[in-house]
């Protein structure tokens, strides 16, 4: 069986973009996948130093991937900072990349870019990545297109190290990238925390449809034929409701009497539908810290069985051991 790895950054209340991209998708694959989803809060660390929201997002995201259905009896759910083989390996890996590498990382060039004196975390930032997929024998990475670079500078560091100390040392990893799912937020850019234009996956009923109220549309009156395509009420609707449906809303649209008011509804209907039934899931989930903090210790030891034999092998082929 292959393995599927993926690492969640928690940065704030998973929101619904998250929740169509990222979480969606990799609950899908964990079906026909081993698979190892973990929180990377030492990647937080690099821009996050409030040790209170620190706590509570890696909660927060723990919650919503479990009660949107990750079965932690099947995927082996576990915190990054629980795995010291992974700052071992980073190590090593800082050894082997070029510097100038490090410094193409796009992250990193960006911040230099507008003139900001980014950490050394930044920098180090996709030998920290390189080391949390090849340390699992990872087979793929169910990534968006967004961290493409990363996932290819973890090939070609898996690739030098069996090159240099013995083919077969470490699993070069396959990259999967997701079908880049477009998910606009309420004003039509990204969804995206940094625009705070976003809808969280556990909102009550009521924040849900206000939010989704909210989303900026054409002021075209009820009776008019209204075009569908490129809007955003209709992209959220593409994400979440079946082609068919979709395709009954922009008839709708076109023929008029159908106004936005009654679009955004039907979305808010369609995003009811499906994360409603975990909302209460999610609440008793996220009220009970102990009981997150024991689901992630045990995937914490499950993963350690992997990742204590890759860095055995890794030393001993490095003359470390
Ligand atoms: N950098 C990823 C992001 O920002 C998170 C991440 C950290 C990750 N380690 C990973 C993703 C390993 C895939 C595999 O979303």
């Amino acid at each position: 069986m292959k393995t599927s790895l993926t690492g969640i950054k928690p940065t704030g209340t998973p929101h619904i973009g998250n929740y169509l991209g990222a979480i969606k998708p990799a609950l899908e694959l964990a079906e026909s996948y081993r698979s190892l989803y973990f929180i990377a809060d030492y990647h937080a660390f690099t821009s996050n130093h409030d040790p209170k929201s620190m706590r509570s997002d890696v909660y927060d995201v723990a919650a919503t991937w479990l009660a949107c259905g990750l079965d932690p009896a099947r995927t082996i759910l576990y915190r990054q900072s629980h795995i010291p083989e992974v700052f071992e390996l980073t190590w090593i890996f800082d050894c082997l990349l070029a510097a100038g590498q490090l410094e193409r990382g796009h992250a990193y060039k960006d911040a230099i870019a507008h003139g900001e004196s980014p950490n050394a975390g930044i920098f180090n930032y996709p030998a920290l990545m390189a080391a949390d997929i090849v340390l699992f024998d990872c087979n793929i990475v169910p990534v968006g297109k967004d961290q493409k670079q990363h996932i290819e500078l973890a090939r070609d560091v898996a690739t030098r190290l069996n090159h240099l100390f013995g083919e077969g040392t470490v699993v070069v990893p396959e990259i999967k990238y997701e079908e880049s799912l477009l998910v606009p937020g309420v004003d039509g850019r990204k969804m995206s925390k940094s625009y705070n234009n976003y809808i969280p996956v556990f909102a009550s009923a009521k924040e849900l449809r206000s939010g989704v109220m909210k989303i900026v549309t054409g002021s075209e009156g009820l009776a008019d034929p209204k075009e569908a395509e490129g809007t955003t009420v209709f992209q959220l609707y593409c994400a979440i409701a079946t082609p068919a449906q979709a395709n009954e809303m922009a008839v709708k649209l076109k023929k008029g009497g159908y106004g936005w008011g009654h679009a955004k509804q039907d979305l808010y209907e369609a995003l009811e539908a499906e994360l409603g039934p975990s909302r209460e899931k999610y609440a008793a989930l996220r009220a009970d810290e102990k009981a997150l903090d024991r689901i992630l210790e045990d995937g914490a030891v499950r993963a350690r069985e992997i990742s204590l034999k890759t860095i055995d092998r890794v030393r001993r082929a490095i003359g470390l051991r």
